[in-house]
């Protein structure tokens, strides 16, 4: 095989190491750097990779060895450091949600295009197996008319987890249980279903006194192609279970727990359907009672696709223009908590959607 592509991760902290694995578990993927402005924090993922440890972004980025950037910051840091990677002429993967303001997201994309480098979002759960054939079914007409599309995420997360760090305090830098956790869910519905027309939400905070943001968040989503849906999503229901997703068409229905088809069933039965219905069976688990607790193994698929697509020269299979549409929603539910009425989509940044009013 050619030489590999060397990979950078910028921040070191509980995502990063997801990264660092799937990027050792690719093929012609090579992990070459970490960096962390917190020094320890850089020099013990570094040493335990068996890498460089860079404590600024410039120093990692005049590292001509390294192709592509996976930027693990806090939500509302992306912006500044996607900009900067493109700027260097790297490609970029950066963890959801892109950013936290469409203006962000747009800036970000523009660099990326003028620099004529990658730009894909690790919304990772689009690619699990359970997912991609929901997706197919819906792409050749199997469900018939889609009529409803929920996501169900009752998680938990421990009062220390909000604690561990300032921006898991501050709903501007996406701590929300929104734009944070059930941000991969209304993405999944987003990349299932299409873009949404209007969303009315309710947002609080029920099991996390004194901490600023929604720990829970109740919506209702009308998509554009008429179907609808709810979105229940909380880190406040102690221990956790599984996610659901549902799909109910005019002819079949599918329900994902977790990362395993529970229901599967469609008026013209198909050969297929048994084995799609084995699907995540033995699978890991998806992150319900702790931020740490799911496996590797969506990522190590986006970061092989960014791989492949610079090896090819052509587009990632989850670019962040595809992701913003998710983000739309996601800032519309926020609109909507905000202003206690229905929001009608396209939506425009609107900065006092953060302010937490309790
Ligand atoms: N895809 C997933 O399933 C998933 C899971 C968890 C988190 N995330 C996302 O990953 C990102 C990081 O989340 P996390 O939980 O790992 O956060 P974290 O706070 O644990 O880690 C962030 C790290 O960035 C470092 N940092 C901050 N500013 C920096 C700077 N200017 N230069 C260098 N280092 C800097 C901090 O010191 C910290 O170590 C967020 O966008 C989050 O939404 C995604």
């Amino acid at each position: 095989m050619a030489t590999s592509i060397g990979f950078g991760i910028l921040g070191a902290g509980l995502v990063s190491p997801f990264h660092a694995k799937a990027i050792q578990a690719s093929k012609g993927g090579k992990l070459l750097a970490i960096c962390d402005m917190a020094k320890e924090r850089a020099d013990k993922m570094a040493a335990e990779y068996k890498v460089k440890a860079y404590y600024t972004f410039k120093e990692m980025l005049a590292d001509p060895a390294i192709q592509v950037v996976n930027i693990c910051l806090p939500n509302h840091l992306h912006r500044d450091a996607v900009v900067q990677a493109a700027a260097a002429k790297r490609h970029v993967l950066t963890e959801k949600p892109p950013a936290m303001s469409l203006h962000d997201t747009d800036e970000m994309i523009t660099a990326c295009k003028k620099a004529r480098v990658k730009f894909g979002c690790t919304v990772q759960c689009r690619v699990r197996k359970s997912i991609q054939a929901i997706k197919q079914a819906i792409d050749s007409g199997r469900f018939g008319t889609v009529l409803h599309a929920d996501a169900y995420m009752k998680w938990f997360r421990s009062i220390e987890y909000y604690q561990s760090d300032a921006w898991r305090m501050s709903r501007k830098s996406g701590a929300g249980v929104t734009v944070q956790h059930a941000f991969h869910y209304i993405d999944l519905l987003q990349y299932l279903i299409g873009p949404a027309r209007r969303v009315q939400a309710r947002m609080n905070n029920l099991a996390h006194p004194g901490i600023q943001i929604e720990d829970t968040v109740l919506a209702f989503v009308e998509f554009a192609n008429g179907a609808q849906g709810v979105v229940e999503a909380s880190t406040a229901l102690w221990p956790g279970t599984d996610l659901r997703i549902e799909i109910n068409g005019t002819n079949g229905t599918a329900i994902v727990t977790g990362e395993k088809i529970h229901t599967w069933k469609f008026r013209d039965e198909q050969p297929g359907d048994d084995a799609i219905r084995q699907l995540g069976s033995a699978s890991q688990a998806t992150a319900a009672g702790g931020a740490t607790d799911f496996g590797f193994l969506d990522h190590q698929v986006v970061i092989q696709d960014m791989i492949d697509a610079v090896r090819e020269d052509r587009e990632v299979v989850i670019p962040v223009t595809a992701v913003r549409p998710t983000l739309e929603i996601v800032l519309a539910m926020y609109q909507s908590a905000a202003k206690r009425r229905a929001v009608s989509l396209p939506v425009k940044d609107d900065e006092s959607a953060w302010e937490w009013k309790g």
